[in-house]
């Protein structure tokens, strides 16, 4: 499973691109009005930090202006993907962008059957919302393993990317079901590199190498 980042923040993608972890970004609008800057200035300087697929999201939600503003946003950079709804529009528009090859991310997908659809519409990424299930009472990561049973019978070639990450346990379980990708929250990558016993067991090592030297050192003295 590869990692993409789900954040519109420079900094914070910044900081996750130096691990050397990173295969791409997820934006939204929500995330993009959170920063309070120009669209295309911040899908530009995402993609000159990490060379992989950006998605950046439609606002229209009419066929036409869909596919107008998904060709539009395709010119910006060679790595951004288009970020449609998963909508009866959004899937117009995914199968026009699609056969001129751009390639599309389908957002706020919450079943199989929509998945189908935009897998059938030419959707290289398909997004299921686990967080978003979990709130409603519902198994997010089911849905992970449902559309990663469907798929491999069917021979789907779109990829699922799990969205809507809200801890490290999602993180685990998505790869566990089978998801292609994850975009994972800033929060949630430094939840994930963390474990006491790392931290202790660095302090041991290090601290049993200085009393070691020191002791050295006053032998040889
Ligand atoms: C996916 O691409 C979305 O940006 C994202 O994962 C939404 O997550 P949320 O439910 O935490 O807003």
């Amino acid at each position: 499973m590869r990692f993409f980042i789900d954040t519109a923040n420079i900094e914070e993608i910044k900081e996750i691109a130096k691990w050397g972890v990173l295969s791409g970004v997820t934006t939204n609008p929500s995330l993009i009005a959170k920063e309070g800057k120009d669209f295309k200035k911040v899908v530009g300087e995402i993609c000159e930090i990490v060379d992989g697929d950006i998605s950046a999201e439609v606002i229209c939600t009419d066929p036409e202006g869909m596919i107008k503003e998904g060709k539009e946003i395709a010119k910006w950079h060679k790595n951004v993907v288009i970020k449609l709804p998963t909508i009866p529009s959004g899937l117009e528009a995914c199968k026009a962008l699609s056969k001129e090859n751009i390639k599309v991310n389908m957002t706020l997908c919450f079943s199989v059957n929509q998945a189908l659809l935009c897998a059938s519409a030419g959707a290289k990424y398909v997004s299921p919302f686990v967080g978003r299930l979990d709130d409603i009472n519902q198994d997010g990561i089911m849905l992970i393993k449902d559309l990663a049973t469907v798929f491999k019978v069917q021979n789907i070639k779109t990829e699922i990317l799990s969205a809507s990450i809200r801890n490290p346990l999602h993180v685990i379980e998505s790869a566990r079901a089978g998801a292609d990708v994850a975009t994972i929250p800033y929060k949630v990558f430094k939840q994930m590199i963390q474990h006491p016993l790392t931290d202790k067991g660095l302090e041991k090592f290090l601290n049993d190498w200085n009393e070691a030297m020191l002791k050295k050192t006053a032998v040889t003295a």
